[in-house]
C-alpha cells in the first residue's frame, strides 16, 4: 500500500478499552446516576491535568461555544472569525446576536493570519474574536494574536476542534486565549460520538460554563442557559478516550514521519518545538485519494459576505489531505510503531 492509497476511515477506539468500558457503562447503570456523577467528575479532572486549564465537559462543542460567548456578552457587538473554519464556529457568533466579521488565514498553516487580524480589529473594533488551530496543529500566530487581544481587551477563543494531543513546547492549545473548546464528534482525533469540553484559567469563566449547561442553575438563575450537560455514558467513553490519546496522537506522528512525509514534500511544516495532533494530514499538491479538504467553501462564501479573503480562497482550492487514520490493525498491545501496522 502507498502512503496516498486511502485507509478505511477508522473511529479511532482501542479494543483494549473495551472492558474497562463496558464495566463503567455498567457502573454507571447500577449507580442510578445517570447525569452529573462520579464519570463526569473524573473525564473533567483528567482533561483538566493533561490541557493545565480547568475543564468543564458539554453535550457538544456548540454547547460550549454558546456558553462562552454568552460569558463576554457579545450580543450586538463585533465578533473576529476566520472565514477558514467549519461553519460552526461563525454561526455560534450570529446565534449570540454578534455581528460576524470574518479575517483573513495564513498560506502555510490554514490558520488566522495576525496582519489581517490587526487589520480587522483596528476597522471595527471587536469585544471578542475566534481563532481556529485547524488541522491538528497550532495556529502558528496563537502568540502575537494573543498578546494583541490581551493589550486591546478583546476576548480571545480558541476553538480547539481540531486540537487533541497537539502542543507548542509542551503548552497546550485553549491556553493562550481566554479559553478553549475541543469537539469529540465522531470524526475526531478522539472521539465519544457526540462531545465537548471546554478549557480555562479563569475562576470566572469556569463558574459561568457550569452554570449555563445547566440552566443558569448556581446563579440564581441570572445566567441564561440552558442543558448542554454531557451524559455519564458519554463521560465514561471520554475517560477512556482521553487515557488513550497520546497514544492514539504518538501512532499519528510516527505514521507521519515515517510514511506520509517521505510521500509528501509540499506540505503544512511546523515551526520548532510544535507538535501536531495530526487531526488532519495537510499538503498542497493534488493527491490521487485525497480524504477531501479540511473545508471546501470557506465560511465567508457560506454566508455571502462581500469581502475579499485571498488566502482563505487560495487554501481551499488547493490544499489535501492524505489518510491518516488510527487503524485497528494499530491497536495492539504494542502500539505506536508503524512497522506493526498492517498496511498492506
Ligand atoms: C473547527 C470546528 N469547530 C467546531 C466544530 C463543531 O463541533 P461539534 O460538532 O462538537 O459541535 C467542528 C466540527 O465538528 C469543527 O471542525
Amino acid at each position: 500500500m502507498t502512503a496516498t492509497a486511502a485507509l478505511p476511515f477508522t473511529i479511532a477506539f482501542d479494543p483494549r478499552d473495551e472492558d474497562e468500558l463496558m464495566s463503567r457503562w455498567r457502573s454507571v447503570i447500577r449507580s442510578q446516576r445517570w447525569s452529573e456523577g462520579e464519570q463526569v467528575e473524573e473525564f473533567e479532572s483528567l482533561w483538566t491535568k493533561w490541557n493545565d486549564a480547568t475543564a468543564v465537559a458539554f453535550d457538544n462543542w456548540a454547547g460550549a461555544a454558546l456558553a462562552a460567548l454568552d460569558f463576554f456578552n457579545v450580543k450586538g457587538e463585533k465578533v473576529l472569525c476566520p472565514s477558514n473554519t467549519f461553519l460552526a464556529t461563525p454561526r455560534a457568533a450570529q446565534l449570540s446576536d454578534a455581528e460576524v466579521v470574518f479575517y483573513d488565514c495564513n498560506r502555510e498553516d490554514l490558520c488566522g493570519s495576525f496582519d489581517d487580524f490587526v487589520r480587522k480589529a483596528e476597522l471595527v473594533r471587536p469585544k471578542a474574536a475566534w481563532i481556529v488551530h485547524v488541522g491538528g496543529h497550532i495556529a502558528f500566530d496563537i502568540v502575537r494574536i494573543a498578546n494583541y487581544c490581551r493589550e486591546r481587551g478583546i476576548r480571545l477563543i480558541e476553538d480547539c476542534a481540531h486540537s487533541h494531543g497537539a502542543h507548542w513546547n509542551g503548552r497546550r492549545a485553549g491556553t493562550w486565549g481566554d479559553l478553549g473548546i475541543y469537539s469529540f464528534y465522531a470524526t475526531k482525533t478522539i472521539s465519544t460520538g457526540e462531545g465537548g469540553v471546554a478549557v480555562a484559567r479563569d475562576p470566572e469563566i469556569i463558574k459561568h460554563l457550569r452554570s449555563f449547561r445547566n440552566y443558569g442553575r448556581g446563579s440564581n438563575y441570572t445566567i441564561q442557559g440552558m442543558n448542554h450537560r454531557m451524559h455519564e455514558m458519554t463521560a465514561a467513553l471520554a475517560v477512556v478516550q482521553t487515557r488513550r490519546m497520546e497514544e492514539i496522537v504518538a501512532w499519528k506522528r510516527d505514521y507521519a514521519r515515517e510514511v506520509l512525509d517521505r510521500a509528501h514534500p509540499n506540505r503544512v511544516r511546523f515551526p520548532d518545538g510544535m507538535e501536531s495532533g495530526f487531526y488532519k494530514y495537510i499538503v498542497f499538491d493534488p493527491i490521487e485519494k485525497s480524504t477531501g479538504r479540511v473545508y471546501e467553501l470557506p465560511c465567508h462564501r457560506i454566508m455571502r459576505h462581500e469581502v475579499d479573503l485571498p488566502n482563505t480562497d487560495w487554501v481551499a482550492a488547493n490544499h489535501w489531505c492524505a489518510p491518516i487514520y488510527y487503524p485497528r490493525e494499530a491497536q495492539t498491545p504494542k502500539a505506536g510503531s508503524v512497522e506493526r501496522v498492517a498496511l498492506a
